[in-house]
C-alpha cells in the first residue's frame, strides 16, 4: 500500500489518480487545511476506484503510528505542507512548524514502523538566486524565504537519514511551477486560502473575484521585464512521481528537478491564458514581492537520464486544461 500525505491537495490528488490507475492501493492522509473532501469523490470518479481516506495531521505522531500499525505500507508520497512563499515571509513559524515539524514526525513514525521508502515534494525555491541558469541539481542552494528554507531543511534531514542507513529509498523531487488541471476537469488547483500563486491569481480575475491582476516586478533582466518561470503541466509532474517510484525499485537515492526546461515570463503566461480564454486580464504592475527571484528554470538532464522522464505539455495546453477545470467548477 502507498500512503499519500496531502493526497487531497493539488499535486497529491493527481498522483493518487495515477497510482490508482496503476492498481496500487492508496491511503490518503490529509488534514483538509488546504483542500476539500469533495476531491475524494472526484478521484473516485476519474480512477473508478476508491482510496482509503484518513482525516489526520502529519504533526500528530499518535495518529501516524496508528496508520502505520493498521496498514501494510510500502512507500510514502509526502505532499503535506504549506506552500506559499509570501505567507512564509509573514509567518515563518507556521512553515517551520508544519513543514519541518510535520516531516520529522512522519519520518519518526516511518522509522518506528520500518517503512523506508519516501518520495518528498521539494521545490525550485531551494536554489540560490545567483546560481547559474538553468538550475541543475548541483547548483548552489540558498533559499530566499522561509518556505524554501523549510524545504531545504527537510532535504538535509533526508540526506542525513540515508547516510546513516542506506536501506532507505528516498526520492527528492524539486518541482518548478506546476499549473494546469486533470483533463477531466474534475480536479485542479483550488486553494482554500488566498491565491498567492500566479495561475490561481489569474483565475481570480477571470472569475471576477479581483478586478486586476497584480504583476510583481517589471524591471527584471528578461525580455519584457517580468519574472521568468518554468511552468510544468500537472499531468507531466504526476508522471514524474510514478517514474521516481519506478526508479527506486533498483536505486536508493535521487534528488531531481521536475520542470520543462522552458522559460516563460509572467506576461507570457497571462497572454497565453488570454488567448485561450478569449478575454483580457487587466494588470497593475507592482514592485517584486519579498522573497521573489527574477528568473527560475530547470536543467532537466538528470530527470531525463535517470527517470527516463520528460514533460510533454506546452503552456497553451496548461491554460486550456486550467480553463476547462474552472468552467466545470463554476458551473
Ligand atoms: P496543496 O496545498 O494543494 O496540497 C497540500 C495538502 O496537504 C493539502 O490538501 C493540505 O490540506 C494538506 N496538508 C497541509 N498540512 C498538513 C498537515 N499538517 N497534515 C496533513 N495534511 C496537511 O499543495 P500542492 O500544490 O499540492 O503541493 C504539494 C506539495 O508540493 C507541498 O509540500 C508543496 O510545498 C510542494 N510544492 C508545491 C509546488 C506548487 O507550486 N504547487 C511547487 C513546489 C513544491
Ligand atoms: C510566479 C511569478 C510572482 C502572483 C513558488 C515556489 C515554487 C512553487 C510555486 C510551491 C512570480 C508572479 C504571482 C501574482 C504575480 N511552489 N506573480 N502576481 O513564486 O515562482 O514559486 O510557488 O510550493 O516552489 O517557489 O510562483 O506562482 O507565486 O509566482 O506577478 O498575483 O508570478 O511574483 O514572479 P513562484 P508564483
Amino acid at each position: 500500500m502507498i500512503l499519500v500525505t496531502g493526497g487531497l491537495g493539488y499535486i497529491g490528488s493527481h498522483v493518487v489518480v495515477k497510482l490508482l490507475e496503476l492498481d496500487f492501493h492508496v491511503i490518503i492522509l490529509d488534514n483538509l487545511s488546504n483542500s476539500n473532501g469533495t476531491v475524494l469523490s472526484m478521484i473516485e470518479i476519474i480512477a473508478g476506484k476508491k482510496p482509503i481516506f484518513i482525516h489526520a495531521d502529519i504533526c500528530n505522531l499518535r495518529d501516524l503510528d496508528f496508520v502505520f500499525s493498521q496498514y501494510d505500507i510500502d512507500a510514502v508520497f509526502h505532499f503535506a505542507g504549506h506552500k506559499s512563499v509570501s505567507e512564509s515571509m509573514q509567518d515563518p513559524f507556521k512553515y517551520y512548524s508544519n513543514n519541518v515539524g510535520g516531516s520529522l514526525t512522519l519520518i519518526n513514525s516511518m522509522k518506528k514502523a520500518g517503512v523506508k521508502k519516501i518520495i518528498f515534494s521539494s521545490s525550485a525555491t531551494v536554489y540560490s538566486e545567483s546560481a547559474k541558469l538553468p538550475f541543475d541539481e548541483s547548483s548552489e542552494l540558498k533559499p530566499t524565504n522561509p518556505y524554501g528554507q523549510s524545504k531545504l531543511i527537510i532535504e538535509n534531514i533526508l540526506n542525513d537519514l540515508y547516510k546513516s542507513d542506506n536501506r532507505w529509498k528516498i526520492g527528492i523531487l524539486r518541482y518548478f511551477n506546476p499549473i494546469g488541471a486533470h483533463k477531466s476537469g474534475l480536479i485542479g488547483d483550488s486553494p482554500k486560502t488566498k491565491a498567492y500563486n500566479l495561475m490561481p491569481a489569474i483565475i481570480d480575475v477571470f472569475n471576477k473575484k479581483q478586478n486586476e491582476l497584480l504583476v510583481y516586478g517589471s524591471n527584471y533582466l528578461t525580455k519584457d521585464g517580468s519574472a521568468v518561470r518554468d511552468y510544468i503541466h500537472i499531468d507531466d509532474l504526476a508522471n514524474g512521481h510514478i517514474e521516481c517510484l519506478n526508479y527506486l525499485v533498483g536505486n536508493h537515492f535521487i534528488t531531481v528537478n521536475l520542470g520543462t526546461g522552458k522559460q516563460n515570463t509572467v506576461l507570457d503566461l497571462i497572454r497565453a491564458f488570454e488567448n485561450v480564454a478569449g478575454i483580457k486580464i487587466p494588470i497593475i504592475t507592482k514592485e517584486p514581492r519579498d522573497g521573489d527571484i527574477g528568473i527560475s528554470y530547470a536543467n532537466i538532464d538528470l530527470a531525463h537520464k535517470e527517470l527516463k522522464w520528460e514533460a510533454k505539455h506546452n503552456v497553451k495546453q496548461m491554460c486550456i486544461d486550467t480553463l476547462n477545470f474552472i468552467k466545470k467548477n463554476t458551473n
